[in-house]
């Protein structure tokens, strides 16, 4: 940007730094746009489970859950990310727990969602409501719910969990806390707030889709709060999702960001330039406004879980989508 100025260029540092000091700043001062385009960190990824599987397995020889190390996770890295995250608003991390091992209680400011599976045996007790985990039940611990997880079963574990870490890191809110013991005692059942089983989702799932299809999604079926019926949360929104055999969904964009986890089925995903043929287990990643569409060329349907950012994106009027065929 050129400067117009009746002082000189020495005169101009003069001023910069009295500004500093008097704790001031002039973006006019420095070349390029007042308000600089930013790049998006999240980058389209696409993550086997058949790499993961083994890496996965292989970590219960290097940690146990313990009070300090809290939980025995393997996170998605995003490349694009410095915090190491999945993307730059969500964290997705895979839990594994082996029989008769518990990952002590605690509580924290993020939200968790966790998504089971697999194994048989698995809980999690939120604020004192013990939620038995099969695999494909949602299980929602609230930012502040003290929460501890358990394996009452007889072989390995493991559950994905979505946190908005984040988001609650950039707006400077993080808190963590110990419970005084290992784990809660269980005084109620899962209330319908926070347990979603797989038999209810999946079956209404099956039900959406009796229903006109979304050109961009096919079926889609969002977890609701059963009391106020809205996202899960404010900051992130849960789906579970079928593109049905011979479905290529009409491509689109959006503002928001979203993480994916692929229950069960083939099929193929297209961000932006790159294409992601995936199978059961593998997870994929689509970043603000890119490009992208779904595809199933098989004979079977298939399910996808994915959570996304959508609600905080409305909550601050910036959620978008436009076609993008
Ligand atoms: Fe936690
Ligand atoms: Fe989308």
């Amino acid at each position: 940007m050129a400067v117009q100025t009746t002082r000189t260029a020495q005169e101009m540092e003069e001023y910069c730094a009295r500004l500093r000091a008097a704790g001031l700043d002039a973006p006019w001062s420095r070349p390029g746009p007042l308000i600089p385009p930013k790049p998006t960190a999240t980058q389209p990824r696409h993550w086997r489970w058949r790499d993961i599987e083994p890496l996965l397995r292989e970590s219960s020889e290097f940690l146990s859950p313990h009070r300090g190390a809290e939980r025995r996770v393997l996170r998605l890295h995003n490349p694009g990310v410095p915090e190491r995250t999945v993307a730059h608003s969500l964290v997705l991390a895979i839990q594994y727990l082996l029989p008769g091992e518990v990952a002590p209680a605690h509580r924290h400011s993020p939200t968790a969602i966790r998504f089971m599976l697999h194994g048989e045996g698995a809980f999690t007790t939120v604020d004192g409501q013990k939620c038995a985990m099969q695999a494909g039940d949602l299980v929602l611990t609230p930012g502040m719910a003290w929460h501890d997880h358990g394996n009452e079963g007889g072989a390995p574990v493991y559950w994905m969990d979505i946190l908005d870490w984040q988001i609650v890191r950039f707006l400077e809110n993080l808190t963590f806390e110990p419970y005084p013991d290992d784990q809660q005692t269980a005084v109620r059942a899962p209330g319908r707030d926070i347990y979603f089983p797989w038999s209810e989702t999946y079956a209404a799932l099956l039900r959406r889709a009796e229903q006109a299809p979304d050109p961009y999604d096919d079926v889609l079926l969002e977890y609701l709060d059963p009391a106020s019926s809205s996202s899960l949360r404010p900051t992130v929104a849960c789906y579970l999702q079928m593109i049905r055999p011979g479905v290529r969904t009409r491509a689109h964009r959006e503002t928001s960001c979203a993480v994916y986890r692929v229950v069960r089925g083939k099929g193929a995903t297209t961000v932006d330039d790159q294409t992601f043929e995936w199978e059961p287990g593998d997870f994929f990643v689509i970043p603000p406004r890119a490009r992208h569409a779904h595809a199933n060329a098989g004979a079977e349907p298939a399910v996808l879980f994915t959570a996304q950012d959508v609600p905080l994106l409305r909550l601050l009027r910036l959620y978008q989508m436009e076609p993008a065929d």
